[in-house]
């Protein structure tokens, strides 16, 4: 998943980016901070909280000292980075005893994981809440208050918040990511994502829809639909006479993209055993579905992949890369990357590289591996690969994929790209920053043109690193 998409992946901070509000009577209403860690769907669901605590009166705000209550939403993925909320969680403390009266709540996949256990290892922690329940942080805040102590993490079978209208956070104004789906059917043996969010289930298509049109209706020009494995998108009305109207992923693509061509549509992430060729061929058929598929493949080797449950086999994941060229040869394909799984032998990790070599990704996620409590692999297998190994790979991984993706950008000089405006360039004030299709970052001077965010423009390429083209535009 792209940049943020990239934060699908990593633990990086957001404070919200709202402002303060008052409330009929001018008075000031009560406030809170949220941070928020782990992948897309995470910051999506800090967006679904902000609405209900929007609902309850509560307004955002990104100074921590504003406060009345702190919300860090968290990730379990790896070790690191439930260490890395923890130390948040030191900083939410001290700010807390300053204010009286002030609530920290948990949220995400660590409250999920670590549930009322929480509660005993983090002292002045007031809420836990797992990410199917955050419907429940109203009561729970207000049992808080009283000074009991709040926890609720149910995971449910039908939860998709499909009827809450999110209140963007972190909001550039021109992308958004809205969720289509919840939960993890798959039981790849290294992943906590099916113990922390539970079940697969598909949100509704017509309020998926609906909430496209909105945000292109105030002004947004890209929308990436999220779930942790979108291809397995698969919608049954409830209603017997709509039944046979079940909506695919393939179909779900097709119907955002016809929202208006001036509407581009991303979506993460796929699974190399469920996309489909439907899929690759809508994709083909609409200029704006973006030219870019996150494909993650952990491995190159076959028994290791049998060993994560992955369901696929190396030979299957390179016909899919090229199937996906053939019917999309512009099409540039990312992934993610386990190194050390348990049991990796040298020569299993040798055939990682040279999968990668015959793929040339254009971006990668590269990881050790992390055991992770209660995960199949946790009970079956033993994590025998010494970290001084696991991070001698790990950076065989990283050099390879860095001499790739530079010659993949670099491959994209000469070349003329539609490119989607973001903002100004941080570096620079004279340049503007946005992203092709191909979801490579690109940075052009403004010129003299009168150009804007969320305005598409022409841009030929002039010179590339690793991880940015810059240009010049030829027509606006
Ligand atoms: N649903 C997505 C992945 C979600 S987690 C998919 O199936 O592709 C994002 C990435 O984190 C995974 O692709 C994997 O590369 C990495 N990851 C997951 N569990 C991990 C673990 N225990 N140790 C290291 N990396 C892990
Ligand atoms: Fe985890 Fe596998 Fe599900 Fe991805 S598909 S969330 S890696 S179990
Ligand atoms: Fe996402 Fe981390 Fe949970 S990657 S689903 S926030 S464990």
């Amino acid at each position: 998943m792209a940049e943020v998409l990239n934060k699908t992946i990593d633990e990086a901070i957001q404070g919200t980016a709202l402002a303060p509000s008052t409330d009929d009577e001018g008075l000031l209403t009560k406030k809170f901070y949220i941070e928020s860690y782990g992948c897309a769907m995470n910051f999506s669901d800090s967006e679904i909280v902000a609405s209900i605590l929007k609902e309850e009166g509560y307004a955002a705000t990104t100074i921590m000292e504003e406060a009345d209550l702190f919300l860090i939403n968290t990730c379990s993925i790896r070790e690191k980075a439930e260490q890395t909320v923890r130390n948040r969680l030191h900083i939410f403390r001290r700010e807390k005893k300053k204010k009286a009266g002030a609530l920290i709540g948990v949220l995400g996949c660590m409250a999920e994981r670590l549930k009322a256990k929480l509660l005993e290892e983090e002292k002045l922690v007031d809420i836990v809440i797992g990410p199917d329940a955050y419907r429940s942080l109203p009561s729970l805040i207000k049992e808080a208050e009283g000074g009991q102590k709040g926890v609720n993490v149910l995971l449910s079978r039908e939860e998709t918040y499909a009827d809450i209208s999110p209140v963007r956070l972190d909001n550039n104004g021109v992308s958004a990511f809205v969720s289509i789906m919840r939960g993890c059917n798959n039981m790849c043996t290294f992943c906590v994502v099916p113990f922390t969010r539970g079940r697969e289930r598909s949100r509704d298509a017509e309020s998926i829809l609906q909430e496209c049109r909105t945000l292109f209706n105030e002004g947004y020009k890209e929308i990436t639909l999220l779930g942790q494995n979108v291809d397995s998108y698969h919608f049954t009305p409830q209603h017997e006479q709509d039944q046979h109207n079940s909506v695919t992923f393939a179909l779900l693509l097709e119907m955002v993209a016809q929202i208006s061509p001036q509407l581009r549509v991303r979506f993460s992430t796929s699974h190399p055993k469920d996309i489909t060729d439907e899929v690759l061929f809508t994709m083909a058929k609409y200029p704006n579905i973006c030219k870019y598929i996150h494909l993650p493949v952990q491995s190159g080797n076959t028994a290791v992949l049998q060993r994560m449950n992955r369901t696929y086999t190396r030979e299957w994941y390179l016909n899919k890369v090229k199937r996906i060229k053939e019917i999309m040869p512009e099409a540039d394909i990312s992934t993610d990357i386990i190194v050390g799984f348990c049991g990796e032998t040298e020569e299993e990790h040798q055939d990682t590289l040279s999968l990668m070599d015959v793929c040339k990704f254009s971006l990668a996620y590269m990881y050790n591996y992390s055991e992770r409590p209660g995960t199949l692999a946790e009970r079956r297998y033993t994590d025998d690969v010494p970290e001084t190994v696991k991070q001698r790979r790990l950076e065989e991984i990283i050099a390879m994929y860095r001499r790739h993706s530079l010659l993949n950008y670099q491959a994209s000089v000469g070349q003329t790209f539609e490119v989607l405006i973001e903002a100004t360039s941080k570096r620079s004030e004279a340049h503007w920053s946005g992203r092709n299709s191909q979801n490579k970052v690109v940075v052009f001077p403004k010129g003299s043109y009168d150009l804007d965010k969320a305005n598409y423009v022409m841009v030929k390429i002039t010179s590339a690193t690793s991880g940015t083209l810059l240009g010049e535009i030829v027509s606006v």
